[in-house]
């Protein structure tokens, strides 16, 4: 899903030559589907690994190379300094040691290193390359001389190398290198040093090794405040039941099964947490005795599993949270949606409680849409405002809501 702000925006995508490059095809046609114009340089050894006929396809533009930097018939228009002005970030996936040590040292001998040289706007790295070569201190002194620039430098991800090697060294997911570039442009900043723990998901509550009680929630409205909490800046981690949905890049997920082990969880991230948003459903009971062996059908014509109450996990950190720590719910309600929201700020002790009524079409559980109302424990503000949307468009608008609860 792309962000609504993230749509139109002009990147300029400098390739360079690592194998990886195969990979930018898809990456170039991920950003055409969210809507952004592509402009691309290849530099002379990724022009080998990824052919400029594809690359042109797909960004339904010409691609340009290095003979465009000193061409008669291009020099005019002066290429590094045309797209540089043109592009709203750039995103240079793969990148060498090579291309990474240019930008560091302001080397514009290349078409590439003249376009960062001349850009004034963010720039993203991506390096990717052998292990040792990432481990050298010459490519860490690279690396936090661009941080120093203010430019964002993206931690390659771990498995086997082109090379042979396995480690860390290897070119992100196109979703991640998307994540990182939202990020870098995201309007807002207003969650930039403020950590953010997110809870996502259903709980499983297992009866025997086979058999579990649990609801329908994706995980989808979670994740999507996880992705929006990141690109404006927060340090995010999401404790989160089970769940197909993709963890937001730079995001640290803790995996959980039962409510049990999401309090656990939430309980070990809660000292240093600036926001806490309860968006788990979590299962309200548990079974009272967890069969080790599977229950057999041919035992009992009726089976009766006793269950036992969960513990209230936002209940808890509300009465463990410091001055000062904005404690968020949800509500998924079938009726009363009003009254329920705000039974359960007071019950529970929140801040803040966004409600759905899980009933509606486009809302709730599984949904890639949602339409909340939020509410607020101030009594003053009793009015409560709609958001609509995707769940980002949703998750956008409560984060709006919670910043304004933010000193
Ligand atoms: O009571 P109810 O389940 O409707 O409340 C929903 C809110 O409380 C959600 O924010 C949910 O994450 C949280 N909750 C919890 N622990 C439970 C049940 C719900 O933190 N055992």
């Amino acid at each position: 899903m792309t962000p609504k702000w993230a749509r139109n925006k002009k990147i300029l995508l400098g390739i360079s030559g690592g194998i990886a490059a195969y990979k930018t095809a898809e990456l170039v046609r991920a950003l055409v589907k969210s809507d952004c114009e592509v402009e691309i340089i290849l530099t002379e050894t990724a022009a080998r690994l990824v052919a400029p006929l594809t690359l042109a396809t797909l960004s339904k533009r010409r691609v340009w190379q290095e003979a465009d930097l000193r061409s008669d018939e291009m020099g005019w228009r002066i290429p590094h300094i045309t797209l540089s002005d043109w592009a709203d970030v750039m995103v240079i996936a793969p990148c060498t040691a090579n291309v990474l040590r240019m930008a560091a040292t302001g080397n514009s001998s290349t078409l590439l290193g003249a376009t960062m040289l001349a850009f004034t706007r963010p720039i993203v790295f991506f390096p990717a390359m052998n292990s040792h070569m990432l481990a050298n201190p010459a490519t860490k002194g690279n690396v936090r001389t661009l941080e120093g620039f203010g430019h964002r430098v993206v931690d390659p991800d771990s498995g086997p190398l082109a090379c042979g090697y396995e480690g860390k060294g290897r070119l992100p997911s196109t979703e991640a290198i998307l994540d990182e570039t939202w990020a870098a442009i995201c309007p807002k900043r207003d969650f930039a040093g403020r950590k953010v723990l997110i809870t996502a998901g259903p709980t499983h509550e297992y009866i025997d090794p086979v058999r579990f009680i649990s609801n329908p929630s994706s995980g989808k409205m979670g994740y999507a405040l996880a992705a929006e909490a990141r690109y404006r800046g927060a340090d995010v981690v999401l404790v989160t039941g089970p769940s197909n949905e993709r963890v937001p890049s730079g995001v640290r997920a803790i995996p959980v099964t039962s409510a049990q082990e999401m309090q656990r969880a939430c309980l070990d991230e809660l000292q240093d947490a600036d926001v806490i948003i309860k968006a788990a459903a979590v299962g309200d009971y548990r079974a009272r005795k967890f069969s080790p062996q599977k229950i057999k059908r041919e035992k009992a014509e009726i089976l009766t599993i006793e269950m036992e109450r969960n513990p209230d996990i936002a209940r808890e950190i509300s009465a463990r949270r410091r001055p000062g720590q904005i404690l968020v719910g949800f509500a998924a309600e079938t009726e009363n949606v009003m009254e329920n929201a705000l039974r359960k700020i007071e019950s529970k002790g929140l801040d803040m409680v966004v409600a759905n009524d899980v009933s509606e079409d486009g809302a709730g559980f599984a949904s890639n849409t949602n339409h909340v109302c939020v509410y607020f424990s101030d009594v003053l503000s009793l009015q409560p405002t709609p958001i609509f949307g995707d769940k980002l468009e949703v998750a956008s608008g409560i984060l709006d809501r919670v910043a304004g609860l933010m000193a």
